[in-house]
């Protein structure tokens, strides 16, 4: 079968570890997949930016219109970031009969439902499992693994950022400005940092678990919102002493006010028992704990941020949009896309 095509908007840290992954795993990922990913087109700010995809057959283009307007591109794959460029672009390319996976919660969390809503009428996917919690199939979880349950909340560290600030100031004594920068260079930070420090970034990815979670639609200007600005070095120290680690926590749960059932979403800095296993989850890393009715407490621990393990959520949506896009039924079940042979030459 013909490899599906793939338009990448934006080459930058998500953008250049998919393609890279994409190519370094394509075997394992063509059998899952049932056919081949193929990127066959990529849009960038910056031409003039050293790739290293230069030399490929892979089109490089500015326009990120051209991508999305392309017939031969079946998955728009969205990494550009921000509000309203990328509304535009996805939803021209859920007008166009495009799939399309992106990692942008923040166009998530404020356009979703416009989108989604798009996505239904026209009969396409939308796929999303790197926008929240980076590497961790957390979407997955809560849509898929724990469907059989009521949720009661979910809860955790999902911002790799400000865990890698509060991590690194606690235990080398940097001051906030020079953490940051590293977090920026290692790939971490957002583009504009302040939705990491402020929380909002943190917002964001919450106001999507919460949708997943309860079944509501995307509502993220209900969210209170504190970020990590105003916590110094001896705030970490103090807490230290008592017995508690600080951590930007978010919060999403079910509540009853003055009778009324409702959701209550919240991001802030939060004193967490040493001893609790979230309390040491350190540096980029990420923690989700969910409460449900008949599994109880699962908690959800990988790399937040980063280019490889944003990729590999990136790719497992192009995968799954790609098994359930093919006609072939078997291939929508993942394990009967394996050859059988597959173990015969390892040694047990
Ligand atoms: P980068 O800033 O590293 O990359 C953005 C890419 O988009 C670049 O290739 C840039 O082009 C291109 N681009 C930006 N603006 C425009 C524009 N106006 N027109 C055309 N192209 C544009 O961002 P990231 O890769 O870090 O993030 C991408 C998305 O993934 C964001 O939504 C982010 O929130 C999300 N995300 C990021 C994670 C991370 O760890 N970094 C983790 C999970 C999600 P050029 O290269 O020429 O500058
Ligand atoms: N800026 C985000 C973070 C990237 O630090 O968690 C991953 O979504």
């Amino acid at each position: 079968m013909k490899p599906i095509k793939a338009g990448l908007l934006g080459l930058g840290t998500v953008g250049a570890g998919t393609y890279h992954v994409l190519e370094r795993n394509q075997e394992e990922i063509r059998r899952r997949a049932g056919r081949g990913i193929e990127v066959a087109m990529v849009s960038v700010r910056n031409l003039e930016r050293a790739r290293r995809i230069v030399g490929s057959d892979v089109e490089v283009v500015a326009d990120p219109f051209a991508v999305v307007n392309n017939p031969d591109i079946d998955i728009v794959v969205e990494l550009i970031g921000g509000y309203d460029l990328a509304r535009e672009l996805v939803l021209q390319a859920i007008a166009n009969g495009k799939h399309v996976v992106t990692a942008n919660k923040a166009l998530l969390a404020l356009h979703g439902n416009e989108i989604f809503e798009a996505a239904q009428a026209k009969g396409v996917m939308v796929a999303f499992e790197a926008a929240v919690a980076g590497g961790i199939p957390i979407i997955k979880a809560l849509r898929e693994g724990l469907s059989a349950n009521r949720i009661e909340s979910v809860a955790g560290i999902i911002n790799g950022t400000t865990n890698f600030i509060l991590s690194e100031m606690r235990d080398k004594g940097l001051d906030f400005g020079t953490v940051l920068k590293q977090a920026q260079e290692l790939g971490y930070a957002e583009a504009d940092p302040t939705f990491d420090i402020e929380g909002v970034d943190a917002a964001h990815k919450l106001t999507i678990m919460s949708a997943i979670a309860f079944g509501i639609p995307m509502q993220f200007g209900s969210a209170h919102i504190e970020g990590i600005s105003q916590l110094q070095a001896v705030d970490l120290r103090y807490a230290e002493q008592l017995g508690y680690r600080i951590k930007l926590l978010g919060i999403t749960r079910r509540t009853t006010v003055d009778g009324k059932d409702g959701i209550e979403l919240r991001v802030h800095p939060t004193l967490v028992p040493g001893a609790r296993l979230i309390a040491n989850v350190e540096g980029a890393m990420n923690a989700v704990l969910v409460q449900a009715d008949a599994v109880g407490a699962t908690l959800y621990y990988g790399k937040g941020a980063g280019a490889e393990p944003t990729a590999s959520a990136v790719i497992a949506d192009l995968v799954d949009v790609t098994r359930l896009a093919t006609a072939d039924p078997y291939s929508r079940v993942p394990h009967l896309a394996f050859q059988p042979t597959e173990l015969a030459d390892v040694p047990i």
